[in-house]
């Protein structure tokens, strides 16, 4: 057995992350290998690491981490679709094979609860050498897109939600104009992006000083960054107009019932934040309810994505390259060596999105 080095932490074990030898999988016949170049670390890594979240796959005491990746085909068969060199960037969610939805490919709805998702929920990530995996969940990334790719799977929780308040919204003749994001981190920040390239008016709010980073990509994208620090979240139609969309990526869940207050008559809100805690706080809801009421509003809650969301992220990136060029890339500020990953987990975050550099290919 070949064996390959990988990132690895035992879950419910808090700070058992370790670099360690692993088998280094072997491609089954319908498989493709894939040698990995980057992953992206995010909020879901950070509660893993903490021993609040995660699952090792049958058989195994420990997880090897990492869900947003990217990499480059090191072998395939000639039925894959895919040759030795493509990029390809894999989708993270695996069906129960038991319900509806999931024999219908839509494991993103699965109701039975017993899907895999990969470095999360029971099946080995992507911090690692190499990774296999059935074509059918690798998305073919276009060589010009290779120094963002790794933002595609954090864009495909946008794409999902967006993609589904437009389906929501079909119960009624619907031509949203202005949108408003909560939360400047890198889901919001795509969030806008994606809703700018839909051509709505987008509002980001945000802790942050509008001289952070955050601020001017908002501003690259052509959308306002509101730096919101202390205001209250009703204040905020009175700054930016009626609101049509709002989309909840703060990471806060205290936020979501100021987020119920502030949409437009039929106006829609999309929460994509997942929050492990066990917070508790009294909200105002009589008056929750009857803003809900009387302004035929929706509150959906939207979690992880299909490939067509991967899909149409390639399609969405390809769009902002040319319209807003060069301010993908500004999202990721730091770029790790994998040996460091120290320097992320168990430390105070900074900057927008981290990444770390596996192989240069
Ligand atoms: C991932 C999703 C996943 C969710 C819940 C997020 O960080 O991006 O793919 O479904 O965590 O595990």
């Amino acid at each position: 057995m070949e064996i390959m080095k990988a990132i690895t932490i035992k879950p419910g074990v808090k700070n058992s992350i370790e670099m360690r030898d692993a088998p280094d999988p072997a491609r089954g016949d319908d498989n493709v290998k894939v040698k990995v170049l980057r992953v992206g670390l995010c909020g879901t890594d950070a509660d893993i690491y903490a021993g609040e979240y995660g699952e090792a796959p049958p058989g195994d005491d420990y997880l090897i981490l990492g869900h947003e990746n990217f990499g480059v085909v090191e072998e395939t068969n000639g039925n894959s679709g895919l040759r030795r060199g493509d990029y390809v960037v894999s989708t993270v969610r695996r069906p129960c094979g038991k319900c509806l939805n999931c024999q219908q490919g839509e494991m993103d709805f699965c109701s039975s609860g017993d899907y895999t998702e990969r470095g999360i929920k029971g099946r080995h990530g992507f911090m690692a050498e190499y990774y296999t995996e059935s074509p059918e969940y690798l998305i073919h990334i276009p060589p010009a897109l290779r120094d963002v790719a790794v933002l595609l799977e954090p864009t495909s929780i946008v794409e999902k939600g967006i993609d589904h308040i437009y389906l929501i919204q079909r119960r009624i003749s619907w031509q949203p104009k202005r949108a408003l994001v909560l939360g400047a981190g890198p889901v919001g920040l795509l969030a806008a992006a994606v809703l700018r390239v839909r051509g709505l008016e987008t509002f980001v709010a945000g802790r942050e000083p509008s001289t952070d980073l955050r601020a001017q990509v908002a501003k690259g994208l052509q959308a306002s960054y509101l730096s919101v620090d202390g205001m209250a979240i009703t204040d905020l139609p009175g700054k930016t107009g009626p609101l049509d969309i709002v989309i909840e990526a703060t990471g806060v869940s205290s936020v979501v019932f100021g987020a119920m207050q502030i949409l437009a008559p039929n106006g829609i809100l999309c929460l994509l934040s997942v929050t492990g805690g066990t917070g508790v706080r009294p909200e105002p809801t009589d008056r929750i309810n009857q803003d809900l009421v009387l302004g035929n509003n929706v509150v959906f809650g939207s979690v992880n994505a299909n490939p067509r969301h991967f899909r149409k992220g390639v399609e969405d990136f390809q769009s902002l390259e040319k319209s807003y060029p060069g301010v993908l890339q500004k999202l990721i500020t730091s770029r790790l060596p994998w040996h460091d990953y120290g320097q992320w987990f168990g430390q105070k975050r900074t900057g927008i999105k981290t990444t770390l550099e596996i192989s240069t290919g």
